[in-house]
């Protein structure tokens, strides 16, 4: 049986742009549950708060931690689990560890990265009530080049195939990671399933970016992201005014102390 929350994803394609965004975190949560239909704990966390060179060092054990204070936090928002590297390698072990995850995070569904390689273990998930989205396009787990993809015919026939087996497998949304505009048009008009687009134009049923990347928390600024806010700037004036009071003992002010 579909999940309410599921059904409501469904509904919007070609209506309501879909929103999405990352968090790995409580407090992030907390503020993105306002306002996003769904929240993806991303395997980007890797990079983004461990300072990994790639998305394939985490571990599910660290990712369980990140999901459960994000899921916990949330009252609205779809929360999506992103399968870390490795770990859904064929129908059994990606059950086995899917359920782990459920179990101990109580998120909403989870996310594989593939297209035909990994349309029978989503079919299988799905078959035992697991909603799972897809990724396509770019694979950031498996991707030997981290260029722009459906540049030329055989990676348009690919990526297509991709979304269609996938579509057809039950994924209740597709993630198309970097892919030229036309092609992503193409999929989003001929799948039943939502995409939902990173680097892959207006075109989409939905918009996802990792939330470090808009607030300017991190260096990233790809073609596709659109930074709103430059928090690193305000963190560092915190700390520097912070450093200034303590060095010149404005701070504590009496006010911060306590008495009897
Ligand atoms: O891990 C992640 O943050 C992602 C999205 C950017 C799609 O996979």
């Amino acid at each position: 049986m579909m999940q309410t929350k599921i059904k409501k994803i469904f509904k919007k394609k070609g209506k309501d742009p879909i929103v999405c965004l990352t968090a790995y975190s409580s407090n992030i949560a907390k503020i993105l549950d306002k306002y996003c239909d769904i929240i993806l704990v991303g395997d980007s966390v890797s990079m983004v708060l461990y300072g990994m060179k790639t998305t394939k060092e985490i571990t599910i054990d660290t990712l369980i931690l990140h999901a459960r204070a994000v899921k916990k936090t949330c009252k609205k928002s779809l929360v999506v689990f992103d399968m870390p590297y490795n770990t859904y390698k064929n129908k059994t072990q990606a059950y086995k560890n899917v359920k782990k995850v459920i179990n101990l995070t109580k998120c909403d569904a989870v996310k594989l990265e593939g297209g035909k390689r990994i349309a029978n273990i989503v079919k299988y998930l799905v078959k035992k009530n697991i909603p799972v989205m897809g990724h396509i396009g770019l694979l950031p787990q498996t991707s030997r080049s981290f260029k722009v993809k459906g540049k030329n015919y055989i990676q348009q026939k690919e990526i297509y195939e991709d979304a269609v087996a996938l579509s057809k497998s039950g994924a209740f949304s597709i993630v198309i990671e970097c892919v030229i505009e036309s092609l992503a048009k193409k999929i989003t008009t001929n799948i039943s399933a939502p995409t939902i687009g990173i680097g892959a134009s207006k075109f989409c049923d939905g918009q996802i970016l990792v939330t470090d990347d808009i607030i300017g928390m991190t260096n990233f600024m790809p073609r596709f992201v659109k930074q709103y806010s430059k928090i690193r700037s305000i963190i560092e004036k915190s700390v520097k005014n912070y450093c200034n009071d303590v060095k010149n003992k404005r701070f504590p002010a009496p006010k911060h102390a306590y008495r009897f």
